[in-house]
């Protein structure tokens, strides 16, 4: 059991304001912030090289950690500076010709499928759309119907920016293992709120951001490569983080994910983003995600209670995002309102999941996202304030 009161100390805001936006940037914890602002100082203080000298076998610990919180091995991890980084730098990484196919759910996000597009569009390869089932979630026996051995990459959003659903993402993968494709995962919305397991999930890639459930700074991200991937892909662009210049007309990429990073880095973060790692291991991924899971449960229960209230979340297995709308109000006026009561809740747009919101006929709903430190009492609360704005 997650001791609430301990976490609720560490997030002194969380006492201050119904905070339910974990989904967009959470509330860093006290360690975490410390970590950062000491790390700042000592660069004021010795230079930001000395500092991070100092600090050498705890950023290289990092690895060790996010293989312990993601289920592979400290080599198939890579830091970058958010999940669309890492999310590129997969994916340009993929072998793709003409005539190639790309598969993606219809809850992708924007900032995946933009450079799919371009990519697709420069190379003569196809982005094509696996319907969702009638849950709404992606569909694995669409995905079988539509497998062949053109199909290089299937990219699977874990918990879509929109929406509660999870999708089956082992079974996925296995389907797209038979014909030799590739399956990167978009973890952004699930590392941190769901316990997650690489190895077990049989995925290639997965990427990830700091800031939102797991409680890191902002700018920071996660990339993990596999072996079947990394034999496979073909890095566009490497620095001398990546590999190693060996002669006059010769360079040497390194083995490992590495080869993903680029030098520079922002340490005071990184050190961080290892901080909140290490924080959501003590408390546990597992009783994490029963903790998250339970209040948004709570929370669309409530609000799908009262009159005017639609709930949207889809999926026979749900997330920590819930998803609603008021009759008669915007959702930026929802958002809006409720902000003026201290609650912090989002609003989801259209352009940022195009295909599912299209194909639900939504422009934008209103997007609450309860992490473990917020009390059920708050929940009540938020549900209430919700219930008064008609
Ligand atoms: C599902 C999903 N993927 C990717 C991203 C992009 O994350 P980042 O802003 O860290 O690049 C988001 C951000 O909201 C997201 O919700």
């Amino acid at each position: 059991m997650i001791d609430l009161a301990a976490v609720r100390a560490d997030t002194p805001a969380a006492s201050r304001r119904i905070y339910l936006e974990s989904a967009g940037a959470s509330l860093p914890p006290e360690p975490v912030l410390q970590e950062q602002l000491a790390h700042l100082r000592r660069e004021a203080e010795v230079g930001g090289y000395v500092a991070a000298d100092e600090r050498a076998a705890d950023l290289d610990a990092g690895y060790g950690v996010f293989a312990e919180l993601l289920g592979c091995r400290p080599d198939q991890v890579a830091f970058t500076d958010s999940a669309s980084r890492s999310w590129v730098t997969a994916f340009e990484a993929v072998p793709l010709g003409k005539g190639d196919r790309v598969l993606v759910g219809e809850v992708e996000y924007a900032s995946n499928a933009i450079p799919m597009l371009m990519r697709a569009e420069a190379v003569g390869a196809s982005v094509e759309v696996v319907p969702s089932d009638e849950h709404g979630s992606f569909s694995a026996a669409a995905l079988e119907e539509m497998l062949d051995d053109r199909v290089a990459l299937v990219s699977v959003v874990h918990v879509p920016s929109n929406g509660g659903t999870v999708a089956d993402v082992r079974r996925i993968s296995d389907a797209a293992h038979r014909v030799g494709a590739l399956v990167l995962l978009d973890a952004c919305q699930a590392i941190g709120q769901l316990a997650l397991d690489a190895e077990a999930l049989d995925v290639d890639m997965v990427t990830g951001t700091g800031r939102k459930w797991l409680r890191a700074p902002r700018g920071t991200g996660v990339l993990v490569v596999r072996d079947r991937a990394a034999e496979r892909l073909r890095p566009p662009v490497a620095d001398l983080r990546g590999a190693v210049w060996t002669g006059p007309a010769s360079y040497r990429l390194h083995r490992d994910a590495k080869v993903f990073e680029l030098w520079e880095n922002n340490a005071a973060a990184r050190l961080g983003l290892i901080r909140a790692a290490r924080y959501l291991l003590d408390l546990g991924p597992a009783e994490v995600e029963r903790a998250v899971t339970a209040r948004a449960a709570h929370l669309r229960t409530g609000l799908a209670a009262l009159p005017g209230v639609t709930v949207h979340d889809l999926g026979t297995r749900r997330s920590g995002i819930v998803t609603f709308s008021v009759a008669g109000l915007a959702a930026t006026a929802v958002r809006d309102l409720l902000a003026a009561r201290d609650i912090t809740v989002t609003a989801s747009f259209a352009p940022s999941t195009l295909l599912d919101m299209s194909a639900r006929r939504l422009d934008a709903i209103v997007r609450a996202s309860p992490h473990y430190f917020v009390t059920e009492e708050q929940l009540d609360e938020a549900v209430a304030a919700v219930g008064a704005l008609r």
